[in-house]
């Protein structure tokens, strides 16, 4: 327990030799994406200007009326409203050189860690089935086609009903040497910090679009790992959050 409490503390910061860390050694920064795997389908996602149709109510309104939401109703999810969740939640608003993007949430060091993964049950125009979001290029690659993610999905949350019952559920990773590179053993700290803000975007781009979410930290480590076809170590899952229309 007292080594947890330490852990949210930033005692590691004096603790580390920063002489040692990849980038004061010159290692080479990691890439901003993964990349896309070969032969792999993108899908080009509506840019900025269709969402701006999306998003009509004030941000005063969204911070009052966000809640977790974990009733959905049947209704799909069109990709304009999927791209904006996407631009709130990861999309990047500003390159700085090759090894950098500003997004539009913040992140220690700008380092951004996370991947985004979309296990997509009932969006219009997109097959169900597992994808990639690419931030860089505001594209998704389609990982697998699949039918039964729903169940999967429950089973994976440690039977979460509400997982697997949405129009699509956000899965995010984090591939830690992207921070680790910069903050050595100081990177830890702030991974899940940076997942904060990457949620309650995700709440409350949802208000501005009559859908709704709940993040989830609650899920099977490796079973979530394994549906998304990670390795559990260079990138795990961190957080994930269901997102559905709700009823008016
Ligand atoms: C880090 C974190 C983890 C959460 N994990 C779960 C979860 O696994 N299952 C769930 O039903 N709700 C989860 N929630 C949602 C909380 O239960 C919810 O935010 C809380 O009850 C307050 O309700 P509100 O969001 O409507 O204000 C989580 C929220 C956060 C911030």
């Amino acid at each position: 327990m007292e080594h947890n409490r330490r852990f949210l503390t930033d005692r590691v910061r004096m603790e580390v030799d920063w002489r040692l860390t990849d980038q004061n050694r010159g290692v080479a920064p990691p890439p901003l994406e993964k990349p896309v795997p070969e032969g792999a389908r993108q899908i080009k996602l509506p840019g900025p200007e269709s969402m701006q149709a999306v998003s009509d109510i004030s941000l005063r309104e969204a911070i009052a009326r966000r809640e977790s939401r974990r009733l959905f109703t049947d209704q799909p999810l069109n990709l304009s409203e999927l791209s904006f969740l996407l631009w709130a939640t990861q999309g990047v608003r500003r390159t700085a050189g090759p090894f950098a993007v500003y997004r539009t949430v913040p992140s220690a060091g700008c380092r951004h860690s996370f991947e985004t993964y979309l296990a997509v049950l009932n969006v219009e125009g997109l097959t169900p089935g597992l994808y990639r979001y690419l931030p860089l290029q505001h594209q998704l690659v389609l990982l697998r086609e699949d039918k039964n993610l729903g169940p999967t999905l429950v089973n994976a949350t440690l039977g979460q009903p509400f997982c697997g019952s949405g129009a699509v559920t956000f899965v995010w990773t984090t591939v830690p040497y992207r921070m680790e590179w910069r903050y050595h053993r100081a990177a830890h700290r702030v991974i899940p910090i940076d997942a904060g803000h990457v949620g309650q975007n995700l709440y409350l781009a949802c208000e501005a679009i009559g859908a709704g979410t709940t993040t989830v930290a609650a899920y099977d480590q490796d079973a979530m790992d394994q549906l998304l076809g990670v390795d559990g170590d260079d990138e795990f899952t961190l957080y994930l959050a269901p997102v559905g229309k709700v009823a008016s």
